[in-house]
């Protein structure tokens, strides 16, 4: 089969060559069914994260031994079972998350990881629902329990978790203000009905919020949801609320942010460290509460996925590109099929 295979640490963006981390094998071995209750998937398409391009820098906490398959969540069909599955058959559309494997054609995994793609849900789209839905579902709903008429402060907006979470915060009936870089970005949040939208090229978070919460007689934000960290985030800790929650989220300015502990406690914030991938080991109940719920939501159109790069699994290194040039509004996918004809580049 074919698979992508990350031969060394590097940098992914590289044209693949002898000098690139990544290869492509088309005669990788097809995995076997391993387990009675095992399930072998013919991945449709598997969804970039922010994630997969560090794995391969070499600066993600997870470091798997070399070579390894990058990739962590995908939709497909089932293409074989074992003998005690129960819950799937041949020809299930189905989507899933793992922690490595599956930039390839197959993977195989327990049935219990799997779920169910509702009918009329694209099976593409499928594949991008659960690292960054998932996330951001968790953080908002299970973690800061965000409620009706609140204000929800999405950093990184256009980004992959970033945009679930603008979504995901208008479903809860937030207050909902996303910051972004640059025009395109800003007048595809404002196309989502987003209440206010800052463009980082133009102006400053602080004096932007500040105008806009004024506008609308509001006094603060209730929940910050933070992927970016960094000076962005220094700044957005200025228009927080008594009473807050922090969704730490992720660093993809490369920048840790410090969060003062004398100022959470006068200000009563709750600090919310969240790695979504842990709850698989953790709580695995939330994760697959909050997944079926939002496949749910995908199948009522409540939430939708936009995909604004698709690519083949030889052109991997522009799917990272795409990600490193911050090119990407929502997410960036690898699809193992009609990708010439319905590739898409901004
Ligand atoms: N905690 C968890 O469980 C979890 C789960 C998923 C993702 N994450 C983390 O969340 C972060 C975002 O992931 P993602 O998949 O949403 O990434 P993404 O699609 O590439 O989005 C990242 C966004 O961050 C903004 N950004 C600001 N400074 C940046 C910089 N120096 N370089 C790149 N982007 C920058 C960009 O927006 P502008 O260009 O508009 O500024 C971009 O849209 C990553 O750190 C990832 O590891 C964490």
């Amino acid at each position: 089969m074919e698979a992508l295979l990350c031969t060394r640490i590097g940098d992914p963006t590289i044209p693949i060559s002898e000098a690139s981390p990544i290869a492509v094998s088309t005669s990788h071995p097809v995995p076997e069914i391993n387990s009675l209750t095992a399930v072998r998937v013919r991945i449709c398409a598997t969804s970039l994260n922010y994630a997969n391009y560090l794995q391969i820098l070499g600066k993600y906490q997870e470091k798997p031994p070399l070579p390894f398959i990058p990739g962590s969540d995908y939709s497909g069909i089932v293409e074989a079972v074992g003998g005690g599955v129960s819950r799937f058959k041949v020809g299930d559309r189905v989507c899933s998350f793992a922690s490595l494997g599956s930039f390839a054609e197959l993977i195989v995994v327990d049935q219990s990881e799997l779920f169910l793609v509702p009918d009329g849900c694209d099976l593409v789209a499928a594949g991008a629902l659960p690292v960054a839905f998932g996330t951001s579902h968790v953080a908002l709903v299970h973690r800061a329990q965000l409620k009706p008429g609140q204000v929800l402060l999405v950093l990184g907006a256009a980004g992959g978790v970033g945009l679930s979470a603008v979504q995901i915060g208008k479903v809860c009936g937030a207050v909902v203000i996303a910051v972004a870089r640059g025009a395109e970005k800003v007048e595809f949040l404002k196309s989502l009905g987003v209440d206010h939208v800052v463009n980082l090229s133009q102006e400053s978070v602080l004096e932007s919020v500040k105008k806009f919460l004024k506008s609308r007689n509001l006094k603060g934000v209730n929940v910050l949801y933070d992927p970016v960290g960094g000076k962005l985030m220094k700044e957005s800790m200025k228009l927080l609320k008594w009473g807050a929650h922090i969704l730490v989220i992720g660093f993809a300015s490369g920048e840790v942010p410090v969060i003062p502990a004398n100022i959470a406690l006068v200000k009563n914030w709750t600090i919310h460290g969240l790695y979504w991938g842990s709850y698989k080991i953790h709580s695995p109940s939330v994760l697959e509460d909050s997944l079926n719920e939002l496949l749910s939501w995908l199948a009522r159109g409540l939430i939708s996925i936009n995909i604004s790069h698709r690519y083949s699994l030889s052109e991997a290194n522009l799917a990272f590109s795409a990600i490193k040039e911050r090119k990407v509004i929502g997410k960036v996918m690898i699809v193992f099929e009609e990708t010439s004809t319905r590739r898409s580049k901004l």
